[in-house]
């Protein structure tokens, strides 16, 4: 009999994934899955270093595993670091965390089961933080999969941007992208199963480049990824959506492969960062304010309108009042959806970081909080314009907020609660708004949709 293993998942849709990836194969090995850290014999922590704080929640939850095992009497379970923290940091987890026994790198997901093995059997710090193997395919169980409707699909891995504040190509390395025939095989296997969605995942989807086009040979386009989009959109999957886009690769014809196919979902991700071209040059985004400008333009121009949200960081080192004026008159000019605002947090090994991080925390809060009430204004009307609109929504689940209510997200990737607790997950319903709030919309159920 296997040990019970607990994965546990901090960070990004990517990590998200890796987990299910990983879940697959402990499975197949014999291992059984865990509710929870107390229940296990091995614990695996699925870690994200974008940010500051999310890498210093690891290390707070691994002192936390270590004393409740101690509290219960209970040996400690085997502890390992899987994700980016690991691939980081590599044996230096060691010396700073002895309580953790397995350092599992991002690309070493396939190999964690003979790692584990490795570990019992005695062996005392086990690493790998080697590449993918040749030939490895991204295969998910549906059993270990987050959601019974919604399905993340990887298509490409890594990044070769080099943004200078970011990590990301550290951590997960060169691009890789996934082979068409087996993205489209997946997509067409999860509508079978019943999937109403798929989110097309990577950190740059719209790089997706394919040593081969196999599987793409029936599908025009300009680029790789909107040949792909159309290749997807064709096993008629009710719903995709794709996430995250890279503006300087974002080609118009992925706007026109969203006009072609009622199936690929109303909303594109495109992160943004700053909206000060001095700044933008400093970050190495490779794009100025005015060619970012111009791509939302071209995506405000579609038949159909088509919801938009972005990233911003405030306080890169040497951000000036006037650089985040120039933000503040971008974020006015797009008027995204949605918007993620990140204070900007020194990653070492970055270029970004041997740049002195001269913006005081005060200053990046108050420029955090200044951007924030300008979206939530700008937000205010967007929302207020769905009332008296009807939008499609995949059923989630039961409201948090009130039992009577069913919530889940539209096409253009709104949260959408409406009042009718007999709808089942995973039906596709359609919702007429009656009332906006800042960050979901309520509404009254039109139709009473269909499950299978
Ligand atoms: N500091 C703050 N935010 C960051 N992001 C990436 N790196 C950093 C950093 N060092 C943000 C970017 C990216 C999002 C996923 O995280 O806005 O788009
Ligand atoms: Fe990081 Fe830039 Fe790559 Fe996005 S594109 S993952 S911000 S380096």
């Amino acid at each position: 009999m296997k040990s019970k293993v607990y994965l546990e998942t901090f960070g990004c849709q990517m990590n998200v994934a890796d987990t299910e990836r990983a879940a697959t194969g402990l499975r197949k090995s014999g291992y059984d899955l865990a509710a929870s850290a107390d229940d296990a014999e091995v614990v695996l922590l699925n870690t994200c270093s974008v940010r500051e704080r999310a890498e210093r929640k690891v290390f707070r939850r691994i002192a936390e595993i270590r004393s409740q095992s101690k509290r219960a009497g209970r040996q400690k379970p085997l502890i390992g670091v899987m994700g980016c923290v690991a691939q980081l940091e590599g044996a230096a987890i060691f010396a700073d965390a002895p309580a953790v026994d397995l350092i599992i790198g991002t690309r070493a997901t396939d190999r964690i089961p003979s790692l584990i093995e490795r570990a019992q059997g005695g062996e005392a710090a086990v690493i790998d933080l080697d590449e993918r193997q040749e030939g490895e395919v991204w295969d998910v169980s549906p059993t270990e999969r987050r959601s019974p409707y919604v399905a993340l699909v990887p298509i490409i891995e890594g990044c070769n941007k080099f943004c200078s504040f970011c990590i990301v190509p550290y951590s997960r390395g060169r691009e890789k992208s996934r082979s068409a025939l087996e993205i489209v095989a997946e997509v067409s296997r999860l509508r079978s199963l019943g999937y109403k969605e798929v989110q097309l995942i990577g950190q740059n989807v719209n790089s997706y480049r394919p040593k081969l086009q196999h599987g793409l040979e029936s599908f025009p386009g300009a680029t790789s990824f909107s040949r792909l989009l159309r290749a997807v959109a064709a096993t008629g999957m009710e719903r995709i959506k794709f996430t995250t886009s890279f503006p300087r690769d974002f080609h118009p014809d992925i706007v026109c492969a969203l006009e072609e196919f009622p199936n690929l979902c109303d909303w594109i991700h495109l992160p943004v960062q700053s909206g000060s071209n001095r700044i933008l040059k400093a970050m190495r985004r490779g794009h100025s304010a005015e060619d970012y400008c111009q791509r939302i333009d071209g995506i405000k121009q579609a038949k159909r309108r088509l919801a938009i949200t972005s990233d911003i960081i405030v306080g890169f080192p040497g951000e000036s009042d006037a650089d985040f004026e120039s933000t503040m008159r971008l974020v006015e000019k797009c008027r995204y959806d949605g918007l993620f605002i990140f204070k900007y947090s020194r990653r070492a090994g970055t270029p970004a970081a041997s740049l002195e991080d001269e913006i005081s925390e005060s200053e990046k809060t108050a420029r955090f909080l200044a951007l924030e009430q300008l979206q939530e204004s700008i937000q205010e009307r967007i929302y207020a314009d769905y009332v008296g609109k009807q939008l499609s929504v995949l059923v989630e689940k039961q409201s948090a907020r009130s039992s009577d209510d069913m919530t889940g997200h539209s096409t253009c990737h709104k949260v959408v609660n409406f009042r009718a607790n007999q709808t089942q997950p995973g039906a596709v319903v359609d919702v007429l708004i009656t009332q906006a709030k800042p960050y979901s919309l309520y509404g009254d159920l039109m139709t009473s949709g269909s499950v299978n």
